[in-house]
């Protein structure tokens, strides 16, 4: 056990986190959920989340034998959607392929889909206490502060070296609590910002804290401007006050998801359905604007409210698009910014 590993062990004893649902019958099963849903979101968003996914999915075969569109309901506003359906092909992986048994090596773990590395190696640590390192976005602060490492951790010299690190600080023994443990650590006195170094078990050694220079870590992305797209997404609404949604193909932003027909600049048709086939009257409304913000660009939403006739030429309910009734939900996924336009209507009781 190195100086490092013990620190932080001792320190988890006392001030970690030991009550977090995915902690109890830590199986690789609910750790994957867990770590899935951890990735890009914060634990206090995650719990609810958690708890609802095994309440109906307890365990893997009955996920895989689930349907996309209720996996995606569950995961409405966890955002990240490829996140949602890789662990539905996941689940069908593990039980087609391995049994129902996860792989209990990183490169089984890391051949599903949606698994990296180290995803990888905190379900293996957490879950099968297997001698494996991780590196997310927590550790990467700890370890960049801790030896003052410059560069930003995603270039790949940065990132081996980081790699390289973290495998040399993990111990042998209690691999679960040691990994637990320095995600914590990250998580609450590592912090981003203002962090809490009196509060460190590793402040004594930590190079950046002695030299006075932890905000210089870990250095920063280099800084390109965001795109901005802009769309026109069409509510619109029959006299029974439901709203016509439309599936989204699986592939490209909001995949398999719920949305409204939209037109861009760069597209004026629209693709899926073609907004002739309702016969609208001059009873439109534009709605407040509203942007989104995925990882690479913004895009800035002009809702257009717009009162058609339920029996039109659309002829049959079909698996592509469905009325959405405003006073309750139905178990489909639906992309953030439809979620919140739906639920301003009807909490305006906005119709037309
Ligand atoms: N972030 C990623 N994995 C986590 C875990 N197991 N506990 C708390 N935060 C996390």
């Amino acid at each position: 056990m190195t100086d490092f590993s013990d620190n932080i062990l001792q320190w988890f004893e006392k001030h970690g986190r030991h009550d977090l649902p995915w902690q109890k019958n830590p199986t690789p099963y609910r750790v994957w959920i867990s770590e899935i849903m951890l990735q890009q979101t914060q634990v206090a968003t995650v719990i609810p989340y958690f708890q609802r996914f095994m309440e109906r999915f307890p365990t893997v075969d009955k996920l895989a034998s689930a349907n996309t569109d209720q996996v995606l309901h569950l995961w409405t506003g966890l955002g990240y959607y490829a996140r949602a359906r890789n662990l539905h092909k996941t689940a069908q992986c593990v039980v087609n392929d391995y049994e129902g048994k996860f792989p209990r090596s990183i490169e089984g773990l890391e051949s599903l889909p949606g698994i990296g590395r180290s995803t990888a190696g905190a379900i293996a640590a957490l879950s099968m206490n297997i001698h494996a390192p991780i590196l997310d976005g927590n550790v990467k602060r700890v370890l960049t502060r801790f030896h003052a490492i410059p560069g930003w951790s995603e270039q790949s010299a940065v990132k081996n070296e980081l790699w390289g690190i973290a495998e040399k600080h993990t111990p042998k023994k209690e691999v679960a609590a040691y990994t637990q443990a320095i995600m914590d650590l990250g998580a609450t006195v590592c912090t981003r910002s203002s962090p809490l170094c009196k509060q460190c078990p590793l402040h004594k050694k930590c190079s950046a804290f002695n030299t006075d220079s932890i905000e210089q870590f870990p250095g920063k992305k280099p800084k390109k401007q965001m795109p901005v797209k802009s769309v026109v997404m069409f509510i619109f609404q029959n006299e029974l006050g439901e709203i016509y949604l439309e599936k989204r193909p699986p592939q490209g932003i909001w995949g398999s998801l719920y949305s409204f027909p939209e037109q861009t600049k760069e597209s004026p048709e629209n693709e899926n359905f073609s907004t002739s086939s309702f016969s609208t009257s001059d009873n439109k409304q534009s709605l407040e604007p509203l942007r989104h913000t995925f990882s690479h660009y913004h895009l800035d939403i002009e809702p257009q409210l717009v009162a058609v006739k339920k029996n039109t030429n659309v002829i049959a309910e079909s698996e592509r698009w469905l009325w959405y009734p405003l006073d309750h939900s139905l178990e489909v996924g639906l992309a953030a910014p439809v979620k919140k336009l739906l639920s301003n209507l009807s909490a305006n009781s906005v119709s037309i």
